[in-house]
């Protein structure tokens, strides 16, 4: 079986992830930064060290500032529903998941301006158009570092620059990037970085994180939830601290436990080497998709504007029809339809019926890559 769906998920775990969170279980089931007692107090130990490690893999100077999440939906949502009110003006690109999206549209039915900036027809951002749309009065920049049907990259740091020169503030979706593509959240000038952790972090589903930049002051921003943190139990108002302040309830543990394994087995392999093995990936997915005259793909010809994730429609052929018979018949997994990203499909042209996504991994070989482009040559030409 070829697993080309990493985009969504990855697939399968580093050796070690599984492990780690049996062992959770099964030696330090205790609650984090609750009880006195060993179990607890290893617990906690097992939370900071994945924080710790987060924080190092996006040059993060304090760990505090890393807040687990279920997801990176939930970190988006702390973000924009913790820091806009009526009145704000926040400026977003047309090329969003609906993480982003969906978020927004909610909060602009609450009186938040919400400016889209068009984006070019491979998924790009030109500087004149974020330029023209970046102006002074503006609170918030979101923006995604990758986009999720298309891998094209986005430019993150220019779009800082500008945000700042605004006077706003910079929210990077980095659902498709952290893990796979190096960030360095001081150096791009992110403010705000949401991340999830089992995509290319390679962790359990149920983890992700906001991670707050150290311009950003976390007074400005209000919690999601409030509840029990294990801290100052003797107030009834949410403590201020980090990261307990964005962190209430029990957290998934067992879930950062595995997520500490995944990072520390990203940070041996080295995300410069990861991004390098999927650069070449993507770059043999392009060529001999290139080849097959009737297959239109979508976004950057250049490997290096791109994560690993290649789009493409066979026109005559449904694009279930393709995802199916490459499941079935070829033994290949990929995803199909729109992605939960509209406004990227309504960008490339391709909505509603949306494309076939490749998204190779860490784990993927050339020759399925091989495989994958002969299934698929033998699917457009029986066609
Ligand atoms: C660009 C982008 N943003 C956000 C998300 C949401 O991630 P999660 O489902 O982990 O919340 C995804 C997941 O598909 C994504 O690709």
């Amino acid at each position: 079986m070829i697993y080309l769906d990493n985009a969504a998920t990855s697939w399968p775990k580093p050796p070690g992830v599984a492990q780690a969170m049996a062992d959770f279980l099964e030696e330090a089931g205790g609650n984090p930064g609750r009880s006195g007692h060993r179990l607890s107090i290893e617990a906690g130990r097992i939370v900071y060290d994945a924080r710790e490690r987060i924080a190092e893999l996006f040059n993060l100077s304090d760990p505090l500032r890393v807040i687990f999440t279920l997801n990176a939906t939930h970190a988006i949502n702390l973000a924009l529903q913790g820091l806009l009110v009526a009145g704000d003006r926040i400026v977003t690109t047309a090329v969003e998941h609906n993480a982003v999206m969906r978020p927004l549209r909610s909060l602009e039915a609450r009186g938040v301006e919400v400016s889209v900036m068009q984006c070019e027809p491979d998924g790009s951002l030109s500087l004149d158009q974020a330029g023209r749309s970046i102006r002074p009065g503006t609170k918030l920049v979101v923006a995604t570092h990758a986009n999720n049907v298309t891998g094209t990259l986005l430019p993150i740091t220019a779009i800082a620059e500008m945000a700042h020169a605004a006077g706003a503030s910079l929210l990077v979706d980095a659902a498709q990037t952290a893990g796979v593509f190096p960030i360095d959240i001081q150096r791009m000038g992110i403010d705000l970085l949401a991340f999830t952790g089992h995509k290319g972090l390679m962790g359990p589903p149920g983890t992700g994180g906001l991670i707050l930049g150290e311009r950003l002051n976390p007074a400005i921003l209000q919690p999601l939830m409030r509840g029990g943190t294990g801290s100052r139990s003797e107030f009834e108002l949410q403590p201020d601290d980090l990261p307990d302040k964005f962190e209430a309830g029990t957290p998934n543990s067992v879930g950062i436990a595995g997520l500490g394994a995944s990072v520390a087995f990203v940070v041996d392999r080295g995300v410069e080497a990861i991004r390098a093995h999927e650069v070449g990936l993507t770059r043999a997915l392009l060529r001999g998709l290139a080849d097959l005259p009737t297959v239109r793909v979508y976004g950057p010809t250049n490997p290096m504007d791109r994560t690993a994730v290649v789009s493409f429609v066979a026109p005559g052929l449904r694009v279930s029809e393709v995802g199916l018979r490459l499941d079935e018949q070829f033994d290949v997994l990929c995803r199909v339809g729109l992605h939960c990203a509209p406004a990227t499909h309504r960008t490339l042209g391709t909505f509603p019926e949306g494309t076939v996504r490749l998204a190779p991994g860490v784990f993927t070989e050339p020759s399925d890559i091989a495989h994958t482009l002969a299934s698929i040559r033998a699917i457009v030409e029986e066609s």
